[in-house]
């Protein structure tokens, strides 16, 4: 006998080929004989489509494009959660240094939680500890690690306190390894670090222990991109997230950002990403998958539609794994998306075009979800 997902309105068992749906949700994959036999009512939006699996479908968002009609209004049908593309990274929410009379800037942010608390969205914050977007006044003033690990220290305290429970989760540590699976060399880890340089994952244990320490409730994740499937980094992050959940340091789970091309769709690609998270399934940990796009070359047909076919299967990863808990794309229109400026030659990365129409991809996400 083989017990699917469970959710607590849902009963899936398959036996034999034989499967009974109970109660009247449905669960993360009945087979198409039970998918006729009970027909659930198909849902038209991804948000309600993803709701019976208990997967939060969310996005990325520039608090600035709230203003556009068609752009509020995709993202409050179509999304049960937001998370700031930049607001709260160091570089934008503490701009200034704290002998500044204003050292922080919440405002994007706020209007963010505000359109979300206004949609009954959930908020998920995005990143504590980062090498990248870090402001000028932590930079560039040749701090020495003791001065370096009170600034962080106090950025995540306050970070985490002023944004209170209306953020359910954090990435507190993002890409802090690389492709090899070495810790990368940053101003937090050893240049010149918050004084655990050379101490391996310390430095970022001792992010976890202070994000939780000022709020207990919130959900605190590791995230990086590149270590969807088995490979060398997500090994080291696997090795990190056992070696704390061992310990009892403070982590939630894992963000995967899957920020990919057509070459991730092969079967050993995509059974390599079922068998990551399965093993941080294993460890006890949620899988957020957190930055979702994939890029293409071309917005002709054939493109169109294989991208659309890796969507579904990515949304069918996270649907056959119960641990995976939530589906966050990196934006929701082309119009807005990071990749044209930064990979040049790709584009049309996300589910809808610059005209806010469906794209194919979106199609399969839904019915990935149903
Ligand atoms: O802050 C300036 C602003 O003052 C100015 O008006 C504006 C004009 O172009 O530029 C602003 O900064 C840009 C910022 O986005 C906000 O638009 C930066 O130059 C630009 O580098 C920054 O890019 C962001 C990038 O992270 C930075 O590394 C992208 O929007 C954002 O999508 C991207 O997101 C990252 C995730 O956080 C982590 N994973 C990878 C992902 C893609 O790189």
């Amino acid at each position: 006998m083989n017990i699917l997902r469970i959710n607590t309105t849902t009963l899936v068992i398959a036996s034999a080929g034989v499967v009974l749906l109970t109660a009247c949700g449905h669960a993360r994959h009945p087979s198409n004989q039970a998918r006729a036999a009970s027909a659930p009512p198909r849902m038209s939006t991804l948000k309600a489509a993803a709701a019976p699996h208990q997967i939060l479908i969310s996005t990325a968002v520039n608090p600035a494009h709230l203003d556009e009609p068609e752009y509020a209004k995709v993202l409050a049908t179509e999304f049960a959660g937001v998370e700031p593309e930049n607001a709260m990274k160091f570089g934008p929410v503490h701009p200034r240094p704290n002998t500044d009379q204003h050292p922080y800037d919440f405002a994007p942010a706020e209007r963010l939680i505000s359109f979300a608390e206004e949609h009954g969205m959930k908020v998920r914050g995005h990143t504590l500890v980062w090498h990248r977007q870090n402001p000028e006044w932590v930079t560039q003033s040749n701090f020495d690690p003791m001065q370096l690990n009170s600034i962080l220290e106090d950025h995540i305290r306050t970070v985490v306190t002023h944004f209170g429970t209306r953020v359910f989760a954090y990435d507190v540590v993002n890409e802090a390894f690389n492709d090899d699976g070495t810790l990368r060399d940053t101003i937090w880890y050893n240049q010149p670090g918050i004084g655990y340089a050379g101490q391996g994952t310390k430095y970022i244990e001792q992010a976890f222990q202070w994000a939780h320490a000022a709020n207990p409730q919130a959900k605190l994740f590791y995230n990086d991109y590149g270590a969807e499937p088995i490979n060398k980094k997500s090994n080291a992050i696997y090795a990190m997230a056992r070696d704390f959940k061992a310990r009892g340091v403070p982590i939630s789970g894992i963000g995967l950002q899957m920020h990919i091309t057509l070459n991730a769709d092969t079967p050993e690609n995509l059974q390599s990403l079922e068998a990551n998270m399965k093993r941080i399934a294993d460890l006890g940990l949620e899988i957020h998958i957190t930055e979702l796009d994939i890029r293409l070359h071309s917005d002709d047909a054939a493109s169109l539609a294989a991208q659309a076919k890796l969507y579904g299967e990515v949304v069918a990863a996270c649907v056959h794994q119960p641990a995976c808990k939530m589906i966050q794309t990196w934006g929701i229109t082309d119009k807005y998306s990071w990749i044209p400026e930064t990979f040049a030659g790709y584009g049309w990365a996300l589910p809808w075009d610059r005209d806010y129409q469906k794209k194919p991809a979106f199609g399969a996400m839904l019915n990935a979800l149903q």
